[in-house]
């Protein structure tokens, strides 16, 4: 067995492989989808647990793929998620397995999850405020969320980081709040700038709250300095806070892209490569994998997927197009 790098035409390597495995969710999130949701792919079109688990060891096994972040729509609610992740981990114990999740019933599914050999966790979380949390995720249910952070711990998931996006006049004034409270929990913090993938396509510039933005907001209450790790393809640029260890990053997407670092390939629920959250094209490897295609074709299929990557996400160029798939049906 010959492993081949997922290699683009400007010789950036792919080895994280992002999988959604559903485009449902169980909050609406209204810089995501609307209130009524989204039509949702229909189940035949989505791959079974089998097909998922046989495309990711075609990742590791052939393609050289290290980690691997399962995500959705809301993972957790699919029903296989846990049967999945330990059928990953035994055909690969080395590759980092790890969840993207709004931790929504994660309080029944934790220990579960790190049983069968999950890694991590990423937990989705904008606010720590009841009201605020309502308002934007259009459910009242920020205390599943706290359970779901609690059994997390408690099952030894660790590092926990939490993911925040803050939106202009909702809670852009609680980067501190925020920031303290995962400090105090023991959770590491980083601020996403929102990018354009809502289903709504109302995204704009304008609105956006930058990372400079961000870094001045949270400077005025906690001293902040650049951590001493190195960048590398981590997207976050680290500080500690108020002196460590304590730490928070910012994910700065939109005004400081790290495109010429990207190390990801992404796998949505059913079953298209695509080589980049904003790509325009997917390959379908559903459609080889269900008309007999051998591991090796399926490899060869997602191999030429990546030559087709673009150098940058072009969110800044005059001709730049929203990709049609929205965040909730690529994956986070
Ligand atoms: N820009 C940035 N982050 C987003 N997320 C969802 N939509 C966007 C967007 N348009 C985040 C969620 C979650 C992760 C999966 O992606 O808040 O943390
Ligand atoms: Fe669901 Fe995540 Fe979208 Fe919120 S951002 S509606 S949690 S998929």
């Amino acid at each position: 067995m010959t492993t081949r790098a997922l290699e683009d035409r400007y010789g950036r390597v792919a080895t994280d492989l992002r999988v959604s495995l559903t485009d449902r969710c169980n909050l609406r999130c209204n810089y995501c989808m609307p209130a009524e949701g989204l039509d949702w792919l229909p189940t035949e079109q989505v791959l079974t647990d089998d097909e998922v688990v046989r495309l990711v060891r075609i990742g590791v096994d052939l393609l050289g793929i290290r980690e691997v972040r399962f995500t959705g729509g809301e993972p957790l609610i699919r029903r296989g998620l846990t049967g999945i992740v330990a059928q990953v981990k035994e055909d690969a114990p080395n590759v980092e397995v790890s969840l993207t999740t709004n931790a929504l019933g994660l309080s029944r599914t934790a220990q579960a999850l790190a049983d069968a050999g999950l890694d991590r966790i990423n937990v989705s979380l904008d606010t720590v405020r009841r009201d605020t949390f309502a308002e934007i995720t259009r459910r009242d249910r920020l205390h599943d969320v706290i359970a779901g952070l609690e059994a997390a711990g408690a099952a030894g998931l660790d590092p926990i980081k939490i993911n925040a996006v803050l939106l202009r006049g909702s809670n852009d004034d609680q980067a501190p709040e925020l920031l303290r409270w995962c400090l105090e929990h023991g959770y590491q913090l980083r601020f996403i700038e929102q990018m354009p993938l809502d289903a709504q396509h109302r995204w704009n510039r304008e609105e956006m709250i930058t990372a400079d933005e961000i870094f001045t907001r949270l400077d005025a209450e906690f001293d902040l300095a650049p951590a001493a790790e190195p960048r590398g393809s981590a997207p976050a640029e680290l500080f500690t806070v108020d002196g460590g260890p304590g730490t928070v990053g910012v994910i700065a997407s939109v005004t400081r892209p790290f495109c010429g670092d990207c190390d990801r390939v992404r796998l949505t629920a059913d079953g298209q490569v695509r080589n980049c959250l904003f790509a325009r094209e997917e390959s379908d490897l559903r459609a080889a994998l269900r008309s007999g295609a051998s591991d090796e074709e399926l490899a060869d299929r997602w191999i030429i997927a990546m030559r087709g990557k673009r150098a940058g996400h072009g969110i800044d160029d005059p001709t730049f197009l929203q990709p049609d798939r929205p965040m909730s049906a690529i994956g986070g």
